[in-house]
């Protein structure tokens, strides 16, 4: 799904970043121009931000319970 249509980033390369260390929008704005132009996309971004983050705390949450 895309999130920034102007920039043509997508959701799985938001999760990329978030991967790589990107914490919030301005950390995408600087390495995928999320929100650079309109900022139509702010929110959504900050919404898969939030999401990945806690799929990836509970991942480590699973993984320290094994
Ligand atoms: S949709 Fe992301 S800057 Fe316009």
């Amino acid at each position: 799904m895309y999130v920034c249509i102007c920039n043509g980033v997508t959701e799985r390369d938001i999760h990329q970043a978030i991967d790589e260390g990107a914490q919030n929008v301005r950390d995408l704005n600087k390495s995928l121009q999320v929100g650079g132009c309109c900022g139509k996309c702010v929110t959504v971004a900050r919404s898969v931000i939030r999401s990945r983050q806690d799929e990836m705390l509970l991942d480590a949450c699973s993984n320290a319970a094994a």
